[in-house]
């Protein structure tokens, strides 16, 4: 089955909003076409709406949200909602990634919560998952991602899976120059597949995209995307520079 890839530039605690038009002018004007791969940029917040109107009438580029409250409204003092977010307007909304469960604890009951939220809301989620290096080596790989696609995706119906996006991130690769293998990553996400079968049978998962993330740079993502079970990139530290990412975002057009 054919998924077309999706590469996204999680920007993280970085890029104020001048930054934010300062980097996506070069960006969008070497992509200003729909290309073979689905491009998102990520960026905090608050460099949203200088985004949103730098993108405008860009028709290779969505915009995503870097979390979302589950809550519609009312005293939850720092959160953002739903229609917040549907104002800017984001079409992605990343979920669950690994520093929001271990800096800020988010578990599986409260990143379903948000998943059911976004998808409600019309957006697309993008829900993180990933081991760290002490479960792998302890043998306890898949019982770590089955544990969190379970619970994370508890109760999403087939139907709602064909707008959720899964990026495997192991957290030992993340941030650490320390990338996964080819294929390290596709043995994982051929499992990450495998588990999507049981949930939600073939269908679903053959068309489910999964982006692989963690140290992904210019100079692997073209070995990294020739993996038959990796759809595209979750791109953190080398999305920050406009010529890095427009190389990984080729790189994936090519794969
Ligand atoms: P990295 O981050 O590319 O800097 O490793 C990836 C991520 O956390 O999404």
């Amino acid at each position: 089955m054919s998924r077309k890839p999706i590469i996204a530039a999680n920007w993280k605690m970085n890029m104020t909003p001048s930054e934010t038009s300062a980097f996506l002018e070069p960006f969008l004007s070497t992509f200003s076409e729909p290309t073979s791969v689905d491009i998102v940029i990520a960026p905090p917040f608050i460099s949203l709406p200088k985004a949103a109107e730098t993108v405008t009438d860009n028709p290779a580029v969505a915009l995503s949200a870097q979390n979302m409250s589950h809550e519609a409204s009312g005293a939850f003092t720092g959160e953002v909602s739903a229609a917040m977010l549907k104002e800017v307007p984001v079409e992605y909304v990343i979920l669950g990634h690994s520093e929001r469960r271990s800096l800020y604890g988010e578990d599986d009951a409260v990143i379903n919560k948000k998943v059911k939220a976004t998808l409600e809301a019309g957006f697309k989620p993008i829900l993180c998952i990933g081991e760290s290096l002490e479960e792998r080596d302890g043998g306890q790989l898949e019982a770590v991602l089955t544990t969190q696609l379970e619970g994370s995706l508890a109760d999403i119906t087939a139907e709602q899976m064909a707008d959720v996006v899964i990026a495997y991130e192991p957290v030992w690769a993340i941030g650490t120059g320390r990338t996964a293998t080819p294929e390290q990553a596709q043995e994982t996400q051929a499992f990450v597949r495998s588990v999507l079968t049981k949930l939600f049978g073939d269908d679903v998962a053959g068309a489910t995209r999964i982006q692989y993330g963690g140290s992904v740079k210019p100079g692997n993502a073209g070995e990294l995307i020739g993996q038959p079970d990796i759809d595209g990139f979750l791109v953190g530290g080398a999305s920050l520079d406009p010529s890095s990412f427009a190389d990984i975002v080729k790189a994936g057009a090519a794969g």
